[in-house]
């Protein structure tokens, strides 16, 4: 592939990026009628408006011949195939078979076909759904399991995290679900000191099962259990761990039935699919756990056939380039309009950036320009109150996601309006903007000084698109993650870097397991550099005083 910024379609699009950079929105939709027909997708009720961005179609064909230039059909097709596109570590990246091994194309890694794989640890994990709900499964004492805590971190966390809080109408309300991520001895403690040993399940979630903070709550975890149960053979009615470290798991002490496998080729950020899910599938029994795996299946088949230019994941990303690279915009935010979807921009966050946030290519080279943006947000209408006033005044240009479902769990019709009217206005306000001849006229009656009607001005032209979608239910929200999963890899691809290794979190991890055994005693240490040295033994003086 020639050098990115050096391409024909690199080209045309800074050119481009000249005539479009003056025009504004406003006068694009007063232009056409018909901007919001053309630039809306679909894909099942999901309805996908990106008709607010600062693009014609003119823009559109040249950003999709910048996908052309970088091979994305051919990438695509590999990623499918189970080529070992994460070169770095020499794997595949397969999350996509891990929704699609019902209809069992066939798919090889080392020869084999992963498929009946994939189906053996489903089945595993709908019996064992079915022992926990029923009560079958029972704890060292003869009780049911009321409580279950998923102790894990990143992708092993954030992953069920956020779609159980997004699906809580389908929960089982006799099976509550925790979450400890924090290795602060507060998370563990805070969770368990509500719960009774003999009745609470605890999976261990760790793709390595070497994760520091992990293995840290694992230990505490069995030890309450030990405490009050008195005996090692508590820990098989008690621990399941979810790994593809099955040595690692046994020399913990939880017994080979108590594992459920997934593999390499899954990478953490992208594990929600996997065995990994096993929370969500509990709590929102296994036929909903498909529908999430169906939701996700349904747009990798759209990723995989649809055009460019109609293709959902491959606009976004395409979006996300365009602003990132030309209008040198640093971050993207995520906005939901549901209260069930408050961890979304968390998961997206760790998605996004621990798989784009690199500078290096595939070819090993530095790159010469920008790649991963900052992902950011949190839920719509909190953020109006905290940081939309940047996004519609700052200096910095902030491409917005809105999100929001049409139903919700507790319907009252007024105040669900309130919230999409929040929702609706907002793209809007960015869009439309405010001119002084406006602020003029509202303020007519009265004299103000000029700071307070320059004040009153906004630029407008602030790009976001639009998700609208019926309600929040399992298959919705598998669609809406594999469609930003599928984003993500696209922008990778044209940035030409791997979006399926982490070498970037290794540095921070090895410091830390060396320097803990030096906060173990009370010597002042010169071992690091003079702020590090400083941080330390100041830490020693103020916890020995
Ligand atoms: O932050 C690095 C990382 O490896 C993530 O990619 C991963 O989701 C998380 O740590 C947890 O890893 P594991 O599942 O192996 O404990």
């Amino acid at each position: 592939m020639p050098e990115l910024k050096k391409s024909p379609a690199w080209q045309a699009l800074n050119a481009h990026y000249e005539r479009i950079y003056p025009v504004h929105m406003r006068d694009l939709f007063d232009q056409d009628p018909h901007r919001f027909e053309k630039f809306s997708l679909q894909i099942n009720d999901i309805l996908f408006d990106f008709s607010k961005n600062r693009i014609t179609e003119e823009s559109l064909t040249l950003l999709t011949n910048l996908a052309d230039h970088s091979g994305l059909k051919d990438q695509i097709e590999a990623m499918f195939r189970g080529d070992p596109i994460n070169t770095t570590e020499n794997r595949p990246a397969l999350h996509t078979a891990l929704r699609g091994s019902r209809q069992n194309t066939p798919i090889y890694v080392n020869n084999q076909d992963i498929n009946p794989e994939i189906n053996r640890v489903l089945s595993r994990i709908e019996q064992f759904c079915d022992q926990i709900r029923s009560g079958k499964w029972r704890g060292y004492s003869g009780k049911k399991i009321t409580h279950i805590v998923n102790i894990g971190i990143g992708g092993s966390d954030l992953g069920p995290k956020t779609v159980l809080t997004a699906l809580q109408p389908y929960a089982d309300e006799n099976i509550k679900v925790h979450f400890v991520s924090n290795v602060d001895q507060a998370s563990i403690i805070e969770t368990i000191s509500t719960l009774s040993p003999e009745t609470t399940l605890f999976i261990i979630a760790s793709k390595t099962f070497t994760t520091q903070e992990t293995m840290t709550n694992a230990h505490s975890a069995r030890q309450w259990l030990m405490n009050s149960a008195k005996n090692t053979h508590a820990i098989s009615k008690h621990f399941v761990a979810i790994s593809t470290n099955q040595t690692a798991v046994i020399d913990f002490g939880i017994a080979s039935d108590n594992i459920f496998e997934f593999w390499d080729w899954v990478g953490g950020r992208y594990s929600l699919w996997s065995a990994i899910g096993l929370s969500i599938a509990i709590s929102i029994g296994f036929k909903n756990f498909t529908q999430l795996l169906q939701g996700a299946n349904d747009v990798d088949n759209h990723f995989k056939n649809a055009p460019f230019e109609s293709n959902i994941p491959v606009v976004m990303a395409l979006l996300g380039i365009w602003y990132n690279n030309f209008f040198n915009a640093a971050s993207h935010a995520i906005l939901p309009y549901a209260h069930s979807l408050r961890y979304f921009s968390d998961y997206l966050q760790q998605c996004d950036m621990e798989s784009n946030g690199k500078s290096i290519d595939r070819n090993g080279l530095h790159v010469n320009y920008e790649t991963g943006p900052i992902i950011w947000g949190q839920s719509g209408p909190n953020g109006q109150h905290a940081f939309f006033q940047l996004i519609h005044q700052g200096t910095k240009l902030v491409p917005c996601d809105f999100i929001a479902p049409a139903h919700n769990r507790y319907e009252s019709p007024d105040q669900h309006a309130i919230l999409l009217a929040n929702f609706l206005a907002q793209p809007e306000a960015l869009m439309q903007g405010q001119t002084i001849e406006q602020v003029k006229k509202e303020f007519a009656q009265n004299k103000h000084p000029r700071s307070f009607l320059q004040s009153k001005i906004f630029s407008g032209n602030r790009p976001s698109n639009s998700f609208l979608f019926k309600e929040v239910n399992p298959k919705t929200i598998g669609s809406l993650i594999a469609l930003y999963e599928h984003k993500i890899f696209v922008q990778g691809c044209i940035w030409n870097i791997n979006s399926f290794d982490q070498m970037g979190v290794e540095l921070g991890k090895k410091l830390a397991r060396s320097i803990v055994p030096e906060l173990q005693n009370n010597q002042p240490i010169s071992s690091h550099n003079c702020s590090t040295n400083g941080l330390i033994n100041y830490y020693k003086k103020i916890r020995s005083s």
